[in-house]
């Protein structure tokens, strides 16, 4: 018989039907007269709770070994359950046991673990309720984010994971070399010489796919990459990963409002397809987790962001009636703490800050006629602070070529990019969507490192 998920029988399934499951014995209750266990196979929050009798063939040895954590195969009829909790259930006609799990060493009792606990355990904790639910979750973000942009006509591009450049410009690059490190080689000057490594140059693992998210732009005007991204910024924040998803959306033929159109769109669109697909594990979320889960989505979905320009944010910030441990001033990048108190305590919704001062964002970014700033957008989220970065980009080759000289960047290793802006240059835009931060923003998660299966950070890389 063809095995069925659980999600399937809980949702779907009518009594008398013969069914066969596979998963793991989450608990078990052995009785006098019969025993029970939960079964979870991944596909749903909740379990299925199995009845099994004394006739079951086998039924003391079995029950030895039908432990927490234990993996099965269980054939029966369903049934209305009489208990509380569930609808139906099902009357176990075979058992079989496919690998036990010892309770005296297996990590996962029934009391509650904490996540840095969890954490510990990065190979079993996706067997909990809160991590299954967010990897659940996480899918469902995924799934609607393709399906955002193909009804849309974007192609999903593939950019490199290696690459030469640093697109943000901020040196937070890891290398990627496989030179031997007990004998680095030298150029006369001292310096290590790179001609010898495997690319012949310096490269590193990408911190965005951007700039080749650009040059497919510019022949199939809307396209998206979707994937890893790296960052060796040392902050061991419970906001930042070294690894992580980002979605890097980019449009021909578009400036920086209809970038922002997208923006609102793609949020909304992501937090209506979960709440429809995922409506169980977010009620969870709001139950367990935080609170205000359920309303924000219900927020995102049905408000506009509002959209404010960095001057207009650092008046509102110097105006705000409360202290903040980083300094607000005009040409003061914005720390989280003030990101957070626009979204969260002012405007109480997303807010888009734009035009941003031109010394504290990439070089790709369009200069304003101001010459003062540039054609940024950030979305802030409540709790979450920055969730979205977006720029209008410079389409015209010699600003774009004076901004990389000013940031001390040379403008010749990126020839191929500043080919863009000779051959068939057109306004566009685009932004990243750190995806992490989004499961964060959607399941109330405090920590970024329980919304990745397996999260890396600074002295952490251990699954
Ligand atoms: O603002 P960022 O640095 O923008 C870019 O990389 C642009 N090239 C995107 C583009 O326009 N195509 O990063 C984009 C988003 C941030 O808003 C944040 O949500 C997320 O990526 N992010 C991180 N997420 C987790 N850990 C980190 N260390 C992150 N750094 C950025
Ligand atoms: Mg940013």
């Amino acid at each position: 018989m063809e095995t069925r998920r659980i999600v399937d029988i809980l949702r779907n399934a009518q009594p008398d039907e013969s069914v066969t499951i596979q998963g793991w014995v989450r608990t078990k209750r052995a009785l006098k007269e019969f025993s029970f266990m939960e079964v979870n196979d991944g596909s749903f929050m909740a379990n299925l709770q199995v009845v099994l009798n004394p006739d079951l063939p086998d039924y003391e040895n079995i029950l030895k070994q039908l432990n927490t954590g234990a993996s099965v195969e269980v054939s029966g009829i369903l049934a209305p359950s009489p208990g509380k909790g569930q609808r139906i259930e099902l009357k176990a006609s075979k058992v079989k046991v496919y690998g036990d799990a010892n309770p005296e060493t297996y990590p996962l009792q029934k009391k509650r673990h904490s996540f840095e606990f969890l954490r510990t355990i990065g190979h079993l904790r996706s067997r909990t309720n809160t991590l299954g639910a967010v990897f659940r979750v996480r899918n469902a973000c995924a799934h609607a984010i393709h399906q955002f942009f193909q009804e849309r006509g974007f192609l999903w591009v593939h950019t490199p994971i290696i690459t030469a450049n640093d697109c943000e410009g901020a040196g937070e690059l890891f290398c990627v070399t496989n030179l031997n490190l007990k004998e680095i080689p030298q150029t006369e000057a001292g310096e290590i010489d790179y001609s010898q490594d495997f690319f012949g140059r310096k490269a590193y693992l990408t911190v965005s796919g951007q700039l080749q998210a650009e040059v497919m732009a510019m022949t199939f005007r809307d396209v998206y990459t979707f994937g890893p991204t790296f960052r060796a910024e040392n902050s061991n924040t419970s906001r930042h990963l070294a690894e992580f998803w980002m979605v890097e959306p980019e449009m021909a033929f578009c400036d920086l409002s209809g970038d922002m159109d997208l923006a609102e769109e793609f949020l909304k669109y992501i937090f209506k397809s979960v709440l429809e697909k995922c409506p169980e594990d977010m009620e969870f979320f709001n139950k367990r987790i935080d609170d205000s889960v359920l309303a924000t989505a219900d927020n995102i979905i049905n408000n506009e962001f509002e959209r404010v320009t960095y001057t207009e944010a650092i008046a509102l910030l110097e105006k705000a009636k409360r202290k903040f441990e980083y300094p607000v001033s005009w040409g003061l990048d914005l720390q989280s703490e003030h990101e957070r108190y626009l979204a969260e305590e002012l405007f109480k919704k997303p807010v888009i800050v734009t035009d941003y001062p031109v010394e504290i964002k990439a070089f790709y970014m369009r200069l304003n006629e101001d010459e003062k700033t540039v054609r940024a957008m950030d979305v802030l989220a409540p709790k979450i602070g920055e969730i979205i970065g977006g720029s209008q980009r410079e389409e015209r080759l010699d600003i774009l070529e004076q901004r990389l000289q000013a940031q001390g960047m040379n403008p010749e290793e990126l020839w191929w990019y500043l080919d863009l802006r000779r051959y068939g240059t057109v306004p566009h835009a685009g932004f990243g969507l750190g995806f992490e931060r989004l499961v964060q923003f959607m399941t109330g998660m405090g920590n970024i490192r329980d919304v990745i299966p397996f999260p890396r950070a600074p002295l952490s890389a251990e699954f």
